[in-house]
């Protein structure tokens, strides 16, 4: 099959660090597939808290990554590089990227593409990757959360929240979440989550310890940091594991490392984006044989809040940026 390919790509580009308003279109050549890659015509790219941040001028790339915002996308492979195997023009896949997404067209590492789910609706598809690889690889690899332990997510409505609550359960954790407003927890409740709390009007380290009967939480991902930190100690059972995936309030903080000794916890965390493409490439067949076979099973659904054109990535911003969106964001070309 040979796809038509036109010689220039719409993409959204940051004018110069700012506001949402700096995310403008522009035009670039489209990407000519590397060894090991494949050419995607994009039907969805995923918005992530991180895109804000490089917007911002907060974040700063990985060295070869593209300057183009978007770390993940679905879509057609039109063609595809030297040396791919496992793909064919016209697969359906979506894709972990580093860069390029916010785009019509982009290559992306064919180890980093996995094919969509019969289940899933290929624009929703593209909200997939960025979340499911970092849940996976650190609720699963990192923490090692196992069935019958006691979870705890922050921010259990972002795309990071929904996907912990879902893959959580499915793996036959008991599940606490956190979120900002009592929609919100009715929200993750309604993802599956056992108990949600309120944090603006409960406290977390009381809400866990009574779920537990005072025993603490098996393992609690993070992404606020800062004045939670000690408290997370505080909640989490002996032999507890805590994981960070950004420190929002802040990574300077003072807390009682003896809990770390006596209850002979486990701190960690880690970052997606800058991992070597073999990294990644393992996450991703983790994903497949582990996670994917849930989507045909019926045990997890999708979770996009709202769809935007691209050229209003700058809308889309806007609306993650006030935290009111439930789940994820995406922008369709
Ligand atoms: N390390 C990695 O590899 C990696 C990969 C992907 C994402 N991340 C990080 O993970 C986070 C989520 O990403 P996302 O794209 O899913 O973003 P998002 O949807 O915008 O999520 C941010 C969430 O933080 C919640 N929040 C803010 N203050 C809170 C608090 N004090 N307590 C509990 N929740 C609070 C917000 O909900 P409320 O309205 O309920 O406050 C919101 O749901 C981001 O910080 C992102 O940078 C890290």
């Amino acid at each position: 099959m040979i796809a038509n390919i036109p010689e220039t790509r719409k993409v959204i580009e940051i004018k110069a660090p700012g506001g949402p308003e700096m995310l403008v279109a522009g035009t670039r050549p489209v990407p000519e597939p590397k060894s090991g890659e494949v050419l995607i015509r994009i039907a969805g790219a995923g918005v992530n808290r991180a895109d804000c941040l490089q917007r911002m001028g907060r974040y700063p790339l990985p060295p070869g990554a593209p300057e183009i915002p978007g770390l993940e996308c679905s879509g057609t492979i039109l063609k595809i590089g030297e040396r791919v195997r496992e793909w064919k023009v016209g697969d359906k896949v979506c894709a972990l990227m580093t860069g390029d997404g916010y785009s019509e067209y982009a290559a992306a590492p064919a180890e980093q593409c996995l094919r969509v789910p019969a289940a899933v609706d290929l624009v929703d598809a593209g909200g997939l990757p960025e979340t499911f690889a970092t849940v996976w690889s650190n609720v699963f690899d990192r923490m090692r959360l196992g069935a019958g332990e006691t979870f705890l997510v922050q921010g259990g409505t972002s795309g990071i929240g929904v996907t912990a609550i879902e893959l959580a359960k499915a793996f036959g954790a008991r599940v606490l979440a956190t979120a900002g407003s009592d929609e919100k927890c009715r929200a993750c409740l309604d993802f599956g989550a056992d108990r949600a709390i309120n944090y603006k009007t409960q406290d977390f380290v009381e809400v866990g310890k009574e779920f537990t009967n005072g025993r603490g939480v098996d393992a609690i991902l993070d992404m606020v940091g800062g004045d939670y930190i000690a408290r997370e100690l505080d909640l989490l059972a002996r032999e507890g594991r805590l994981c960070f995936v950004a420190l929002m309030h802040g990574s300077r903080v003072e807390a009682d490392f003896g809990l770390i000794e006596r209850k002979h916890l486990t701190v960690t965390g880690s970052t997606l984006r800058p991992r070597p493409l073999a990294e990644k490439a393992a996450i991703m067949r983790s994903l497949l044989e582990r996670v994917w076979p849930l989507w045909e099973e019926g045990r997890l659904r999708t979770f996009t809040y709202r769809r935007f054109p691209l050229e209003e990535a700058a809308e889309a911003h806007r609306l993650m940026e006030s935290s009111r969106h439930i789940g994820k964001i995406i922008l369709v070309p």
